[in-house]
């Protein structure tokens, strides 16, 4: 049986993620913060909860001492963390940001590259990581550049890990999350009306299975694959 790990995996996206692995047969490790949610998120998926910041680099050690066997590592942590205005963010605020979204993937894919034998990283991105953020004014300017890292982080791993580990970066659009969803909860205090081609947001399953398919597909590497119901065009 194949192992995926998922970081960030107590709630939303990453936890829609590990039902559709959970499904297809794979034995999932859920990762996150919040022992209650974790815990609970595990046994509905029959797999094991590691509490971890894996911001933090010894915690994301200990995380991966715990692991035998790896083959698919699923770095979801991230989201709209601090103060994202341009013109208010302390320091404090671009440390945060790029913890959640580029330092977390990078730790855990280090950790996991020594590992993995013959697996996959998938990288959760964002249309904000092609550019400015494009439902309004308030830009994400701190979040969109973590993401662009993240991007270009995914395809310099997927030529130095090739050919036993394929990297994979999937970039969503507005999904649904939950009420908890910091990304989701922005867009609505900040009245802000996701405009997409499809005329509605992604549902959780419709970015989880691109997750999948990036992780399991054994074609695709160095990849970049946007699900957006067009936001990026329109
Ligand atoms: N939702 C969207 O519209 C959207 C769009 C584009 C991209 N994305 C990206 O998709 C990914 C998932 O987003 P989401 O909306 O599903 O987020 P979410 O609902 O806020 O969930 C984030 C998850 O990450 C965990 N987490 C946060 N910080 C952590 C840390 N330091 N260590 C371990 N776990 C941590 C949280 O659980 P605990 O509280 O238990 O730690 C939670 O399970 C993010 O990378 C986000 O940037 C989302």
């Amino acid at each position: 049986m194949k192992t995926v790990l998922i970081t960030g995996s107590t709630s939303g996206i990453g936890a829609e993620t590990a039902r559709l692995f959970a499904k297809n047969g794979f034995s999932v490790i859920i990762n996150g913060r919040d022992e209650k949610r974790g815990q609970a998120t595990a046994k509905e998926v029959g797999g094991i909860f590691i509490k971890a910041d894996v911001t933090v680099p010894n915690q994301v050690v200990k995380l991966f001492n715990q692991i035998k066997s790896l083959d698919v590592l699923i770095n979801n942590v991230g989201g709209v963390v601090g103060n994202d205005f341009f013109d208010k963010a302390k320091e404090e605020d671009l440390q945060k940001s790029f913890n959640a979204n580029f330092f977390s993937a990078f730790y855990c894919s280090q950790q996991a590259s020594k590992i993995i034998k013959n697996g996959a990283i998938v990288n959760v991105a964002s249309i904000c990581g092609f550019g400015m953020y494009p439902a309004g004014p308030i830009g994400l300017p701190i979040y969109s550049a973590a993401k662009a890292a993240l991007l270009n982080l995914s395809q310099n791993m997927a030529k130095l890990l090739a050919p036993n580990i394929r990297v994979n970066a999937v970039v969503p659009g507005y999904t649904k999350t939950g009420p908890t969803g910091l990304y989701m909860s922005l867009l609505v205090k900040a009245k802000l009306n996701p405009q997409t081609l499809v005329g509605r947001i992604n549902d959780l399953k419709e970015t989880a299975s691109v997750i999948y398919m990036a992780a399991t597909n054994e074609a695709m590497t160095g990849s970049q694959i946007v699900v957006d119901g067009g936001a990026l065009v329109k």
